[in-house]
This record gives C-alpha cells, sequence and structure tokens, in this order.
C-alpha cells in the first residue's frame, strides 16, 4: 500500500515564494519545504509573519517536524529554515553541491574567515538520488542543477517539489543566470523531471501569474510536456538555450538577491552579532549587475 502524502501550500505574495507542509497521514510526520522569513529591505528587518503561518498549520494539525527540506539557496528570499527549527525542531537539508555556492559566494562578499564552505550549517546534505523517509512516506531527492549548482527536487509519492527547475506552464522555467547557473544544464534536469510519469504531481517553488490569473503551484509533467512555454515537448536543447540565454540577459538582478544569498548559504542564520549584538549584511559594490556601456 502506498500511502498518499497530504500537501499544504503557502503563497507569499512578497516573494512570489511557495512554502509546503508534506504531512504522513498515517505517523503525523511532515516535512516544511522552502519556508520564507519575511525581510524589509528598507529598514533590514526580519519578520516571521510567512513562517507563523506554516507553524500555527503545524500545531493545528499537531504535525511532528522531520526535515526542513531547501530546494536550493534562494536568491529571492530569506530562509526561515533556522527560525522554524528553533520553534519544532527537525533535521535542515540541501543538497550537497551547496558547498560550492557557499564558495562562490564566500568570494563574492568576502566572508569571514570563520564561514566554512563546507556545509556544515546544515544538518544534512542529500546525494543525488538519496533516499530517506517522511514518518512512513518514502521519499527521495534528486538532483536537478541548472538554475544554481545545487538545487535539488524532493520526491514524496508521486509528488516532486521541483523547486526551481519548472514554473507553471505559463511561466515557464527559472532563469540560469546566477553565478554557477548554466542554461543547457538546466534544460537536463528539466527533463529528468519530465521523464517521471505523466500523471506525476509537480510543485513549483514560485508563480508570478501573468495577465491577471490567481497564483498556482500544482501542475503535472503531462501539463508541462503539453503546453509549458519554454520545454514544451518539442523544442531542443540548443533552442531552449538560445531562448534562456536571451531572456537571462534582460533580466535585472533580483531585489533581495544580496541579502538572501548571505542567509540563506547559512541555512536561514543571521551573520554571527558583531561586538555590539548586531547583526550586519554585506552589500559588494560594483560585483553583480552589469557595468553602464
Ligand atoms: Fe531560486
Amino acid at each position: 500500500m502506498t500511502t498518499r502524502p497530504s500537501i499544504q501550500a503557502f503563497f507569499d505574495d512578497a516573494t512570489g515564494t511557495v512554502s509546503y507542509v508534506i504531512a504522513d497521514p498515517t505517523s503525523r510526520c511532515a516535512a516544511v519545504v522552502d519556508p520564507v522569513l519575511d525581510f524589509d529591505l528598507r529598514s533590514g528587518r526580519t519578520r516571521t509573519v510567512q513562517a507563523e503561518r506554516l507553524l500555527a498549520w503545524l500545531r493545528e494539525q499537531g504535525l511532528t517536524v522531520q526535515w526542513i527540506l531547501e530546494t536550493h539557496a534562494h536568491a529571492d528570499h530569506l530562509s526561515a529554515a533556522h527560525w522554524l527549527q528553533q520553534q519544532v525542531g527537525g533535521r535542515i537539508a540541501i543538497g550537497e553541491h551547496i558547498r560550492e555556492v557557499q564558495a562562490t559566494f564566500k568570494k563574492l562578499y568576502n566572508l569571514e574567515r570563520g564561514f566554512l564552505p563546507d556545509g556544515t550549517q546544515f544538518d544534512h546534505l542529500f546525494k543525488d538520488g538519496e533516499r530517506f523517509h517522511i514518518g512512513e512516506l518514502p521519499a527521495q531527492a534528486l538532483l536537478v542543477p541548472g538554475h544554481t549548482p545545487a538545487d535539488m527536487a524532493y520526491v514524496v509519492g508521486d509528488a516532486v517539489f521541483v523547486g526551481d527547475t519548472l514554473f507553471m506552464p505559463d511561466v515557464g522555467t527559472a532563469r540560469a543566470d546566477f553565478p554557477g547557473g548554466d542554461a543547457r544544464t538546466l534544460y537536463r534536469s528539466v527533463q529528468r523531471i519530465l521523464a517521471l510519469p505523466p500523471k506525476t504531481q509537480l510543485f513549483v517553488c514560485h508563480d508570478y501569474p501573468p495577465n491577471g490569473r490567481a497564483p498556482a503551484w500544482e501542475t503535472t509533467v503531462a501539463e508541462q510536456r503539453a503546453g509549458n512555454i519554454h520545454v514544451r515537448d518539442g523544442v531542443t536543447e540548443q533552442e531552449f538555450v538560445a531562448m534562456r540565454q536571451t531572456r537571462d540577459a534582460t533580466l535585472d538582478v533580483p531585489t533581495l538577491i544580496l541579502p538572501s544569498i548571505q542567509i540563506n548559504i547559512r541555512a536561514g542564520q543571521l551573520p554571527t552579532p558583531e561586538d555590539d549584538g548586531v547583526s550586519y549584511l554585506k552589500i559588494p559594490l560594483n560585483v553583480l549587475g552589469k557595468a553602464q556601456n
């Protein structure tokens, strides 16, 4: 008998991010995927409004959190993994290639010596294909790089949490121009997901609804293969790469990339407070984005 996970989505209007609680109805064990820590860039203040919605649900449903799963080091929002772990426990996990992302950004931010790009900020680093459990539900981590070198998708029953690979069919795919990103690699990762059975349910990490449609996050392999504007059946790797690179060249640097990555490569912890007890973020000048021409 295969148990089906119960899945609850939480949409964050401010960043277009979808967080999930995946629960095993039998054991009442759960995993949280990509929790959001609210951040006001103007004041530099973090808030836990989104994360408290997750917490309320976990408590209401009487769920025991075993895992806090990050699909990757997000560039558009701060992770609430650390805050949530302090409230409910669970192991914070991400793909093992996070070490490469940490090394890249340690250099970019010229981070303190004490920040080690070894993944130890997380409780567990998944290898490609690694199997794990949420209660009695079998789950598997799949490496799907391209958007970043460390992206993982999480398969639970016939549901897949695809992170930033595919978006809804009318939005397409994630950008592949961040440090360590690669359009060709993203195409291959997307094909890995699209090779799953057509009825497989896919849960995306973001939605940026076009033309006034309501936010949505659930789709299927069949729907993506029939109608994804970037990677439907028939789009070749070469066509995809050309489209993705052309499009990425027009995209602005995400508003919260500099704060987000600094927190997210630390599994959602704020940087070590300085001698006044305050945590600071760094803003490298004239490093990201294009020089004026
Ligand atoms: Fe992302």
